[in-house]
């Protein structure tokens, strides 16, 4: 937690790791909190004070009033939603209009993105990449094709570019021949939060996040989504539309990657996925079913049942690699409380080949396991690295090793102190 450099907080597997537990946890420490990729497609569940709060779009430095949080310009931004989780917040005692700067430069979901991303999925069929619906690819698509609306825009000229980018979209929805939907109702909300959202600071980020840093300020860029879900290093083309990884700080951010201090890296003591696409560990047996359970392996977003299967070692040593993971976060190990035998998929194997290095694409691969013995004990009661049972210690060296990464930080139980310092951050 340096002065003067970002520290990243990123999910590196398929999202869901409980960013939103240890961002929690995280940010006494930092004086910025900035969220620099995606948008309302993640859903970070926060327990603050004895209220459950999901942030789609807004850091999770909101609850603590000395912070000041960034969306920044690698991000794209629902008027009508961000309004309305910015409302429940408000409602709920916490201030955000002096503590929230959003850029300028972040892309604007139009409600039309969210047909196109329905339309979209509709037309793949089996194919389908199964998004959370939220209009997150074709947002990013408008950008690349350099015909997106920003948040800037929202200033001078807002209708008739707006008027224009709708006709578009209505264009090619009628191309498909895609009917299902009904603009009205979602627009008047839509334009209702673009309103709203011009009370904002609506500011150059990149300026404002560097001149913290001059300053002597800690920043802690929060992650959203995970590591395979990353539309250059993720298992394309079942992937979110942004880069979840460390390169996006830098991007979505418009922070020079020297400014980059520790990178931490989060993922469960068990493997899920949301959505579509391969997933060489995937359980399909009571195992999985019995981890989705006392995991309560439930979308906080679309609410879809997750996909589980035992922790991945070949993805994590991956995305360890592309993200430069210098701290490793484990979270929910006493899900794994009541397991016997706990298995760690450690290689991928089709036909008589064996890997242990992620592949270009994982689809067909199956995973190789090791087994290692459970300790069959509650944990969640623990505090300290001194009282937990040996075979959890073997469980955490094992990863270690085969990760040559120390975890540093570990949670055993939802509670907010049952995250677990092994060694100094
Ligand atoms: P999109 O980001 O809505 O386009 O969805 C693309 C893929 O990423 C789908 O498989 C989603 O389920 C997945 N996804 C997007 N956001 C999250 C998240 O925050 N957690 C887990 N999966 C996500």
């Amino acid at each position: 937690m340096a002065k003067g450099k970002v520290d990243a907080l990123l999910g590196i597997v398929f999202g869901d790791e409980g960013k939103g537990k240890v961002v929690d946890w995280f940010t006494p420490h930092y004086d910025v909190v900035a969220r620099f990729a995606g948008g309302p497609n993640a859903g970070h569940t926060i327990i603050f004070n004895g209220k459950k709060f999901v942030l789609r779009s807004i850091p999770s430095g909101i609850f603590d009033a000395g912070k000041l949080n960034i969306i920044g310009n690698g991000c794209v931004i629902a008027p009508d939603l961000f309004m309305a989780e910015a409302k429940e917040l408000e409602t709920a005692g916490y201030s955000l209009s002096d503590r929230l700067v959003i850029s300028r430069r972040a892309h604007l979901i139009l409600p039309t993105h969210r047909v196109l991303d329905r339309a979209y999925e509709a037309a793949k069929g089996k194919d389908a990449v199964g998004t959370t619906g939220k209009g997150i690819g074709p947002t990013y698509s408008d950008k690349a094709a350099r015909i997106g609306l920003r948040v800037g825009d929202i200033l001078e000229g807002f209708e008739e570019k707006y008027a224009r980018l709708k006709k578009r979209h209505l264009q090619i929805l009628s191309d498909m021949g895609f009917t299902d939907f009904d603009l009205a109702k979602d627009e008047a909300l839509w334009l209702e939060g673009v309103d709203y959202l011009r009370r904002y600071r609506l500011e150059d980020t990149e300026v404002v996040i560097n001149r913290a840093l001059a300053e002597g300020k800690s920043v802690l860029a929060e992650g959203a989504q995970g590591s395979l879900l990353d539309i250059d290093h993720g298992t394309y083309p079942f992937v979110s539309s942004s880069n979840t990884t460390a390169g996006g700080v830098c991007t979505g951010l418009g922070v020079a990657p020297n400014k980059i201090g520790r990178v931490f890296g989060i993922f469960k003591a068990y493997s899920t996925r949301v959505g579509s696409g391969p997933f060489p560990v995937e359980l399909f047996d009571a195992t999985g079913d019995r981890l989705r359970e006392i995991g309560c392996e439930y979308g906080a977003v679309t609410g879809r049942n997750r996909r589980c299967g035992w922790i991945d070692l070949v993805a994590l040593k991956y995305a360890i690699m592309i993200n430069g993971v210098t701290d490793l976060v484990m979270m929910k190990s006493d899900v794994l409380d009541t397991f016997d035998t706990i298995r760690v998929c450690t290689a991928y194997r089709k036909d008589d080949m064996i890997i242990d290095t992620m592949p270009y694409d994982t689809a067909g691969w199956e995973a190789v396991y090791e087994d290692l013995p459970g300790w069959s004990t509650p944990i969640s009661n623990l505090r300290r690295k001194e009282d937990f049972p040996q075979a959890f210690c073997d469980y955490i060296a094992y990863i270690e090793h085969n990760l040559q990464t120390p975890i540093s930080i570990i949670s055993v139980s939802p509670d907010r102190e049952a995250t677990i310092t092994l060694r100094e951050v």
